[in-house]
């Protein structure tokens, strides 16, 4: 077995603004791997965004805006990459050799898709079909290991996974790493703070169901103190909110921003009302985004600095991608 580099690969798509389940469920993650035992390479994926319609003007703004949630949020230019995928054109060559590879019945078995396309299957662009092998094709590029992301994403790890083997196994080598989710943590699966049925997301309804990470402390306040919940108090352990989706969901988002685990706020919070929990929540979340919003809108002032930090990033990114690249088609059999 080939032994590959311990290589953490993530990214998130530059549509609409962060949220705290980006926040949570992934940004916080990335910083926390930084500097340990991995290399780390995290990526603002433009061309996954576009696979659902964007503006130009407001697309190079959410481009921005991803970047600075990251460096707002501590991942340091000079420990991990940080650039945006259209700049490293081998993401979207590779992504073409991996539609070959991967099979129609594993796309349809993906349940993002089925869940964006909705009944209108046959109205969505090819890419958001095809979106699952430029994922796949984004990890493998820096041959990663380990892939830090909410739990909505598991399953286009594991097909990750399956283009890799597929590969490995048609040309008889051992060329792509196994990569491994990271999914961990009290907050994998933020839900919305209207329905605690339904994953938060940048799109949605309402802006009150979702807490963005440029919210001002007074709005952050008001979402949480307007946040679907139920009349019963804090139980006494984690099991007593298996079947209060909106109270587990405040309890974990708490445990996530704190660093605790979710029941140790069960053990502090037992048999505590909604009026005593709300308030506390919602100063625990100013106090951890206040100062990176304020620092995202300090970035946002210089666009040209994070525009040079993102071509920097992206050039030691096709160092590593396009030999890659290069010895992949060399595999399949191109001419060069
Ligand atoms: P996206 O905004 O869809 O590009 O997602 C980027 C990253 O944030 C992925 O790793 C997602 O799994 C994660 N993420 C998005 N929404 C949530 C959420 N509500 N809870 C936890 N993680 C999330
Ligand atoms: N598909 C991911 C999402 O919607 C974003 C993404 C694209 C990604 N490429 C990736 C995440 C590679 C991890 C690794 O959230």
């Amino acid at each position: 077995m080939t032994q590959f580099t311990p290589r953490v690969f993530s990214g998130i798509k530059p549509s609409g603004g962060l949220t705290l389940g980006n926040y949570l469920g992934a940004i916080k993650r990335f910083v926390d791997m930084q500097g340990t035992d991995f290399e780390t390479m995290y990526c603002v994926v433009d061309l996954h965004a576009i696979t659902v319609w964007q503006d130009p003007a407001e697309l190079r703004d959410a481009t921005r805006e991803v970047a600075a949630g990251f460096l707002a949020s501590g991942i340091d230019p000079e420990k991990s990459t940080l650039f945006n995928q259209s700049q490293v054109p081998a993401h979207a060559e590779l992504g073409w050799l991996f539609s070959c590879v991967a099979r129609v019945g594993w796309m349809n078995r993906m349940t993002q898709f089925k869940d964006k396309a909705g009944s209108g299957a046959e109205k969505v662009s090819l890419g958001l079909y095809a979106y699952p092998a430029l994922m796949a094709a984004d990890i493998l590029l820096y041959h990663a290991t380990h892939v830090p992301v909410g739990e909505d994403q598991k399953q286009h790890v594991e097909l990750t996974r399956d283009i890799a083997n597929k590969f490995n196994h048609d040309f008889k080598v051992d060329f792509f790493p196994e990569t491994n989710p990271v999914i961990e943590g009290p907050a994998t699966r933020v839900m919305n703070l209207r329905d605690g049925t339904k994953k938060m997301s940048k799109s949605g309804e309402s802006d009150m169901e979702r807490i963005n990470m440029t919210d001002t402390a007074d709005l952050i306040a008001k979402k949480f103190k307007k946040a679907k919940t139920d009349p019963e108090p804090l139980p006494e352990t984690l099991d007593g909110l298996s079947t209060r989706p909106e109270a587990k969901n405040l309890v974990d988002i708490y445990a996530g921003l704190s660093g605790q685990t979710s029941e140790q706020v069960i053990a502090e919070y037992a048999g505590a009302g909604w009026g005593r929990f709300k308030p506390a929540l919602a100063d625990l979340a100013v106090e951890k985004l206040a100062p990176i919003s304020s620092e995202m809108a300090r970035y946002m002032d210089d666009k040209a600095e994070i525009d040079r930090i993102l071509a920097r990033g992206a050039e030691k990114a096709r160092a590593i991608a396009d030999p890659i690249l290069k010895q992949t088609k060399e595999i399949i059999g191109f001419v060069q």
